[in-house]
């Protein structure tokens, strides 16, 4: 029973997986970013299954640029999820798994330390990872707490 379990969660999973790969492979075709032209795709899975995809999105003044990753989490916010279980992150690089920068890996952490990463090729193949091994010793809402400052 306990290695049936296992097969069906396991291989809903890996479905899950390849549709937030697919799903994130989309989201680069809608970059814009005509100033770096690096598009970059990203897909965030919720804990209730749903995929919310984000592309990254420049402007003529550069630092107002978003990635791909913030402007997934932004929509999957105001769309009212706040609990999430993975992310797939994609750009044009075709030798190397690219991960998040670091503005996305603190902007991911906000919301749990728990998230699956895959880093995502051009042609689909991936490396999981996680967020906590991309941002280790993070700083979290958890270290805002009053319990956690000292008063002087
Ligand atoms: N970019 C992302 O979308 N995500 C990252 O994690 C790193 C960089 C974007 C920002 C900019 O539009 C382009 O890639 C080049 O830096």
């Amino acid at each position: 029973m306990l290695i049936f379990t296992w097969l069906v969660f396991s291989a809903v999973a890996a479905g899950q997986v390849a549709e937030l790969v697919s799903k994130c492979l989309q989201a680069r075709d809608m970059a814009y970013c005509p100033y770096s032209r690096f598009p970059v795709g990203a897909a965030i899975l919720t804990s209730g299954g749903t995929i919310i995809t984000g592309c990254n999105v420049e402007n003529a003044s550069y630092g107002l640029t978003v990635c791909a990753e913030r402007t997934a989490i932004q929509r999957a916010v105001a769309e009212g999820h706040r609990s999430f279980t993975a992310i797939a992150v994609t750009c044009d690089i075709k030798d190397s798994f690219v991960g998040p920068c670091g503005a996305c890996r603190q902007v991911l952490m906000e919301f749990g330390s728990e998230w699956d990463v895959y880093l995502t090729k051009p042609d689909g193949s991936y490396k999981k990872t996680s967020l906590k091994e991309l941002l280790p010793l993070a700083f979290s809402p958890a270290h805002l707490r009053a319990d956690m400052v000292v008063k002087l």
